[in-house]
This record gives structure tokens, sequence and C-alpha cells, in this order.
């Protein structure tokens, strides 16, 4: 496995690569990373995951500073898995400031991007970056950051770049826990909390499958019981997972997506439903 830390040597190393497949990453990783590194090497001959903690995607109050910078661990742990690690310097990926944005869909501004104003502009701009780089014919993105796996889906299609945007699962802890770099900043008995969040998500989507079409009573209860145990809760919300906007009764791909606080921690999750449709006689 190679470490690459400027975009010259990476173009370089890749140039004569027949098909690559690409992890993009901010590092400080888990098994939930690990996995979708596996599951690149389904897509690519050569695998490349990239550990950049990207600056333009934090709002100001943001954890960008105190973001774990974990290389050598993370290195450890792609190790035989990646043929290559991409860790550039920010002053490689934005050698003069960034004046040059990727727009976003509207759908960016709801959600997380209501709490997170122009994180997903960041977002979308790095990948696209990244992707320019790398040009690989498939990059795994998470299924826990469900909206930024829409959004990137939507840059990449209505910008006619050519890589296939390939989702991953996501991972869970033994108590149903997603797997976040984040996690590492919660306490022992935070961590035992946590996990009301996806139970909170799978309340809602056993109703949604029960029958009950009243999204939004279901989006209260588990906005108070996320409160009543000492959560600040920036939503829950039941929307129609193609198109993330909110779900109609008709609507039968559905996703229910969730981001609150656990004291200074801001943990999201969320879970797919699918909602079988009943004939009336
Ligand atoms: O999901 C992440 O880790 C980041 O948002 C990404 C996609 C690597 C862009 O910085």
């Amino acid at each position: 496995m190679q470490i690459i830390s400027t975009t010259q040597e990476l173009r370089d190393r890749l140039k004569s690569e027949p098909s690559v497949a690409f992890v993009p990453t901010m590092g400080n990783l888990h098994e939930g990373h690990v996995s979708l590194v596996r599951q690149a090497r389904e897509h690519g001959r050569c695998v490349v995951a990239s550990i950049f903690v990207n600056p333009i995607q934090f709002g100001p109050g943001e954890d960008f500073d105190s973001y774990p910078r974990t290389l050598e661990a993370d290195c450890a742990k792609l190790e035989g898995l990646a043929d290559v690690v991409f860790a550039p310097a920010v002053s490689d990926l934005y050698p003069e400031p960034q004046q040059v944005f990727v727009e976003p869909p509207p759908v960016a501004n709801e959600l997380c991007g209501a709490f997170r104003p122009g994180h997903f502009r960041g977002v979308v701009t790095v990948v696209l970056k990244l992707l320019n780089i790398v040009q690989p014919q498939a990059a795994i993105f998470g299924m826990k950051d469900y909206q930024q796996l829409h959004v990137i889906r939507a840059m990449a299609r209505q910008l006619n770049l050519p890589v296939e945007i390939v989702a991953g699962e996501t991972l869970r802890a033994a108590d149903g826990l997603a797997l976040s770099s984040r996690n590492g900043y919660l306490s022992a008995e935070e961590r035992i909390e946590a996990v009301r969040l996806y139970r909170n998500l799978g309340r809602v989507q056993e109703s949604i499958v029960a029958g009950s079409k009243d999204y939004a009573a279901l989006e209260r209860t588990a906005v108070a019981d996320l409160e009543a145990h000492g959560w600040r809760v920036d939503y829950v919300a039941v929307r129609a997972a193609e198109s993330l906007l909110p779900a109609g009764a008709d609507d039968t791909g559905l996703v229910v997506l969730a981001a609150a606080w656990l004291g200074r921690t801001r943990l999201i999750d969320n879970i797919e439903v699918c909602v079988s449709r009943r004939r009336s006689l």
C-alpha cells in the first residue's frame, strides 16, 4: 500500500491504472469505513482511499479543529485493503482560496443542511475535486450519511460525471448504534444512551409498516422521547427515499432521518422503510 500526499504524485501513480475504485473519507477510520474499502475491491482493480478533513464543509464553531487526525492508525487499518492512501495537506487541495463551488440541489438546504448552512456545498465541492483527481470508475459512500449520498448522486448525475456512485451499508455496534467517527466524542454514559436515536427510528419504522400515515405525529413522538432523555434534537423526519422531500401518503419507499445532540456530540442516523400498498377491494 502506498501513501501519497500530493495531487501530482497521485495522478502519476494512477495514470496507467485501467480501473480505480475510490473511497473518500475524513479519516479516524472505523469498521464502517473498512467495509466500504472492502466493497470498493468489487468495483475496480486499484482501490484508493482518501483521508482529508475538508475545511470548507465545516461551519464556524463546528469541530474542524478538534476532528481527530489519526493518519498512522488509519493507514494500519487500510493495509492489505487499499492499494493507495491519498492524504493531502489542505494546501495541496486548496493551493489558493476556493472561489469556485458546486451548488448542491435545494434539498441540501433541508434536514442537516438547515442546521449546517453551506455544509453540503463544501462536501460536493471537495468530492468533485477528489473525483477529478482520482478519476475513478466507482466511488463508494456510506448510507449513514444518507443526505450526503443523495446530493452526491444528484451532482454526479446532473454534471454527467463518468463515475458510478455506490452506496455502502451502515455498520452498527451490537446495540444498534451506527458506527461513526464522532462516537469517539461520547462519554461512557452517553455511549449507553446513544442507541436511543436508532431505537426511535426503529419505532417510527414499525409504526409506518403497521399502517400509520401520520408522519408528523410519529416525528413528534420520537422528538419528545429524545428530549425527555436529555437530547437536543435538530430533526426527526420521514421523507421519500428517492427525493428526500417530505413523504406523501402514496410514497412507498421512505426513509426516516434524524440528527440530534447528546451532550456536545451531534449524531445522525437513518432507516429505510418500505411500505406495501394495501389494495382496497
Ligand atoms: O463523509 C465524509 O467523510 C465526508 O463528508 C467526505 C465525503 C469524505 C467529503 O469530505
